[in-house]
């Protein structure tokens, strides 16, 4: 299978403009850019900061923007969204018993799930008894199948200080239901706008980042969060049974190498030696 994660959107109402940059016009230019070079994606899932401020407009100008985008697709939550607005414009997403905004997406031989790590009125993350009840119960019908997690807070540090002090701060339960299933293949969070891959309690784990404004690798500052230019990514998840690959587009990036220039370089034995050229 081939998945796009899409994350930390933070649109505005519009008109208005974010850390200098146009949210609105950065989503446009990521969904014409998966439009155009991931046709044949299973579907496009994005985690969390839909709205920079949780404003029913914005996730009016999400539906908005959506509509051209040619792959199924499915949408979680994160510290800057509000359930209620997201739900008023988005009725049809799933939640679980309790309201949270999880759910299970069933293909043949794979389960994902989304997870809702929002506490509302908070930047840090949270999963409570209630979520993490669901998510036992999830994975116990998952019938075998492998199982890969979407979320937008992670539950561990990333040894960015900024992101660690708004991390899921009580992941106890979390740890417990997670940490040692052999069916749960990999967790794909959103949040810290920072490309980052490893792993946590043996579980493969990436985060990517966001379509609007990033957060820079700054190792002291807690608050006010760092943030910066960076540009912005899609990423493009394959799956087989035997393994997970994780491609990071940055998708403004316009600086491919012409043929003719890399036929010149090819050419000129000064710089590329006695071998034939290569990477
Ligand atoms: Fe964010």
């Amino acid at each position: 299978m081939k998945i796009i994660q899409v994350s930390d959107l933070h649109l505005v109402p519009d008109g208005q403009i974010l850390y200098g940059l146009d949210p609105r016009e950065r989503l446009r230019a990521c969904i014409a850019a998966i439009n155009a070079e991931q046709k044949d994606a299973d579907f496009c899932v994005f985690t969390g900061d839909l709205a920079n401020a949780g404003r029913t407009e914005a996730y009016e100008m999400l539906r908005e923007c959506l509509e051209p985008l040619q792959l199924p697709y499915y949408l979680g939550i994160g510290n800057h969204d509000k359930r209620q607005s997201f739900l008023d414009v988005f009725p049809d997403v799933q939640r679980d018993e309790n309201g949270f905004i999880q759910y299970a997406i069933d293909f043949p031989g794979v389960r994902f799930l989304m997870l809702d790590t929002v506490e509302e009125g908070e930047h840090w993350g949270s999963y409570c008894a209630e979520r993490a009840a669901w998510l036992d119960r999830e994975l116990g019908q998952s019938d075998g199948k492998p199982v890969y997690l979407f979320m937008h807070h992670p539950p561990f540090e990333i040894g960015v200080p900024s992101q660690d002090n708004l991390r899921i701060r009580d992941a106890h339960l979390f740890t417990e239901i997670v940490a040692g299933n052999n069916r749960i293949r990999h967790i794909f969070h959103g949040h810290v706008h920072r490309p980052v891959c490893g792993s946590w309690c043996g579980i493969p784990v990436s985060a990517l980042r966001g379509t609007c404004h990033q957060v820079q690798l700054d190792l002291v500052t807690v608050e006010p969060i760092p943030l910066c230019h960076e540009p912005p990514a899609y990423a493009m998840i394959l799956l087989r049974h035997d393994q997970t690959i994780v491609h990071y587009h940055d998708f403004l990036d316009k600086s491919a190498i012409s043929e003719t220039q890399a036929s010149d370089y090819r050419n000129d034995k000064s710089i590329a030696g006695p071998l034939p050229a290569s990477i």
